[in-house]
């Protein structure tokens, strides 16, 4: 059985046809690169994924329970966790504190299933190389430095499946990597990913399937080897080639 199922999701504001029938499902352990042109379509599907958007038709399946309907805080609990596209960090707290309230809020048994919560922090900073600002204040971070630990913090939540929304946007080529080396960790882990970037030659090296989406519907799917030469992904982002 899939893990996340999505059928004929649709999202129209006003007149305007945001998301036309989208169908696809992830199976759990799978790390999927969502790609596509500006405006294509990729935060608003995540924005549906994680309940912040009704769908105007179709339904979502988190394993066979119909997840349409619930909130985002109900689907979190089921869950799914997002990290967005900009930053969720609260920068008068320090770096320390920000991990702790999140492991706080999370539900009951969550939270005891991760054991002493000031060890997950320690091993939390640890994992993006940040123990030596544990008692900075969030502020003083470099944008890469927020985005890492914005990701290692929702990675440490207990989730099953992750929504990361251009997580290497404004992040160094190092840290970049240590993105990609927190997301093969997930995977070793069991947990399923979805993420939406830009970078194609990161997405080819860290994901089991490719999803492009163009004007709001899956216009390519299938490996990342395929995709990345296929003609289609080339009509679109630059246009049909004249010349065939
Ligand atoms: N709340 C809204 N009201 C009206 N239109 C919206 C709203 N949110 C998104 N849109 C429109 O929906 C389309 C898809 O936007 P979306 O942000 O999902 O694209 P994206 O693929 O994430 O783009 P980018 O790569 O630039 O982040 C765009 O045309 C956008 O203008
Ligand atoms: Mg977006």
């Amino acid at each position: 059985m899939p893990l996340l199922s999505l059928d004929n999701i649709t999202l129209s504001i006003g007149e305007h046809s945001i998301l036309k029938g989208i169908t696809f499902s992830v199976e759990q352990g799978e790390v999927i690169g969502l790609i596509g042109p500006n405006g294509s379509g990729k935060t608003t599907l995540f924005n549906v994924i994680s309940g912040f958007l009704k769908p105007t038709g179709g339904s979502i399946l988190l394993e066979s329970q119909d997840i349409t309907k619930l909130s985002p805080s109900e689907r979190a609990k089921h869950g799914i966790g997002r990290v967005f596209q900009n930053f969720g960090i609260f920068r008068e707290m320090t770096l320390e504190e920000n991990i702790l309230v999140a492991l706080e809020a999370l539900p009951k048994n969550a939270r005891k299933a991760l054991g002493n919560l000031k060890d997950v922090v320690r091993e939390t900073l640890a994992m993006v190389g940040l123990t030596s600002s544990a008692k900075k204040k969030a502020g003083s971070l470099s944008g890469g430095q927020m985005r890492l630990l914005e990701i290692a913090r929702t990675l440490k939540s207990g989730k099953e499946l992750f929504l990361l929304d251009e997580p290497t946007a404004g992040v160094s080529p190092k840290m970049t990597i240590q993105v990609a080396d927190l997301i093969r960790e997930l995977k070793a882990e069991g947990k399923t990913v979805l993420i939406i970037e830009h970078d194609l030659p990161f997405i080819a090296k860290i994901c089991d399937r490719v999803i492009v989406l163009d004007v709001g519907e899956i216009a390519l799917s299938g490996a990342p080897a395929e995709v990345q030469k296929s003609k289609k992904l080339q009509e679109i982002y630059f246009g049909a080639d004249p010349t065939t």
